[in-house]
């Protein structure tokens, strides 16, 4: 079974970054659109201590991935290519999205926290750097939220076609091929 399927640890990194990134999106969007207050103020900080939590599960993901590269596709010819540059992507845009945010975050007055943690900034009060970073912060994760779209859809193709691709990205002892 080995090299048919994900890793153990590649599973659990995975899902997990699935749950925090799909988090992230629905926050961001809803929080934006809060009212200035206490309950904004919140929600921006949980935001800021995910993302930077989706930041360390990327890194963590490409460290193992380096040893531990991913199984054969099992698909062929375009499906197969658009997969793999659709999780090439993702990747890039899993490590881009939130450095965007955090610089964001940098060029402003306000400390940045990792779940009360004050965390060092890469930045200084700066409104045209600030409002720079945040644009790009925006087209990553439209560009992440697409890719993520396309990538459920194929997931979900697989599915009902019943081809065994959804099992390599689930713990192999609960659900074997
Ligand atoms: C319902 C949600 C999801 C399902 C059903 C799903 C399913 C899968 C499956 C089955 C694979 C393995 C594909 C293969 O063997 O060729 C995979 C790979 C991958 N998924 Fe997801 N996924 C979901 C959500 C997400 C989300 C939200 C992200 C981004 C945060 C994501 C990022 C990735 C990446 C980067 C890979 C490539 C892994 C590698 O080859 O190293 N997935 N996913
Ligand atoms: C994968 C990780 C992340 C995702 C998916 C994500 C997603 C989002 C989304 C959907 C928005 C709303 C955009 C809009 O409609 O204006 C947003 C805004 C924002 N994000 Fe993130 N984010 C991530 C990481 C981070 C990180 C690490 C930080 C900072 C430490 C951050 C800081 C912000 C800030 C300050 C805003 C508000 C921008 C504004 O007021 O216009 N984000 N994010």
């Amino acid at each position: 079974m080995s090299g048919q399927r994900y890793t153990l640890p590649a599973v659990v990194l995975h899902w997990a970054q699935a749950v925090v990134v799909i988090w992230l999106l629905w926050l961001g969007w809803t929080m934006v659109d809060l009212p200035k207050g206490a309950e904004r103020s919140a929600a921006y900080s949980l935001h800021k201590s995910l993302g930077l939590l989706a930041l360390l599960l990327i890194v963590a993901r490409l460290a193992w991935r380096r040893g531990h590269p991913a199984p054969k596709a099992l698909a062929t010819g375009w499906e197969a290519r658009l997969a793999t540059a659709t999780h090439h992507a993702l990747y890039a845009l899993l490590f881009l999205a939130p450095m965007a945010g955090f610089l964001a975050s940098s060029f402003t007055p306000y400390a940045i926290k990792f779940f009360g943690i004050e965390l060092p900034k890469l930045g200084w009060p700066d409104e045209a750097l600030n409002s720079l970073f945040k644009q790009l912060h925006l087209a990553f994760v439209w560009g992440l939220a697409s890719l993520i779209g396309l990538h459920i859809a194929g997931a979900l193709k697989h599915l009902l076609k019943r081809d065994g691709t959804l099992q390599r990205m689930l713990p192999g002892r609960l659900f074997s091929n």
